[in-house]
């Protein structure tokens, strides 16, 4: 492994331990996601992008607090990932006892659950249109604990806070985020 892994390289490590479909579209949403803060930061993009791909890398396999990034850590540690990727990769999870203390870290747990919740916030539309998602309607079904139960709540409006941004402000730049590459995540509009 080079110094620092390439997008080939965390797509190829992505797709060795993940075929879920939506836990691959998750990770291409995280990335996007990533790679846009990171232009508005100042940050290295490339390196974001690779943090956001790889995040959840061993979820497929290992879907409990016990194990995922347990494992995923060990693995990315065993393959030369650099250290401090790997530490932002773990700070993910709160029960990982990582603190968030880089840019990076705190913008990947910021956009992590919401990239999910806008997801699911574009597959009820008609259209599937992640791009014609409404800050309004994503605050709502915020509220509406019904909705995307999965989604933690406390997380989404956390990670706005901690990263600094107003939570309707985050919604939209993460959802234009991810509109860039809406084809990818199969969320197009279903007339285009
Ligand atoms: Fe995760
Ligand atoms: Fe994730």
């Amino acid at each position: 492994m080079p110094e620092k892994p390439s997008r080939e390289d965390a797509w190829a490590l992505l797709t060795e331990f993940t075929d879920n479909p939506s836990l691959l579209k998750h990770g291409l949403g995280v990335e996007a996601a990533m790679r846009a803060y990171a232009r508005r930061f100042g940050e290295d993009e490339e390196s974001w992008g690779v943090i956001g791909l790889v995040h959840d890398f061993d979820y497929q396999q290992n879907p409990t607090i016990d194990a995922h990034l347990h494992v995923g850590t060990r693995i990315l540690a065993e393959r030369g990932w650099p250290a401090d990727w790997v530490r932002v990769i773990a700070s993910h999870a709160d029960y990982m006892g990582v603190p968030r203390d880089t840019p990076a870290a705190r913008t990947l747990f910021a956009v992590d659950e919401l990239v999910g919740f806008l997801t699911a916030a574009a597959l009820v539309r008609p259209d599937r249109s992640i791009a014609a998602v409404e800050v309004s309607s994503v605050k709502k079904k915020l509220k509406d604990k019904a909705f995307a139960r999965g989604v933690n709540r406390d997380d989404v409006r956390r990670g706005a806070e901690e990263l600094g941004v107003e939570l309707g402000e985050h919604v939209a730049f993460v959802r234009d985020a991810m509109a860039t590459i809406a084809d990818r995540l199969e969320l197009p509009p279903r007339d285009s």
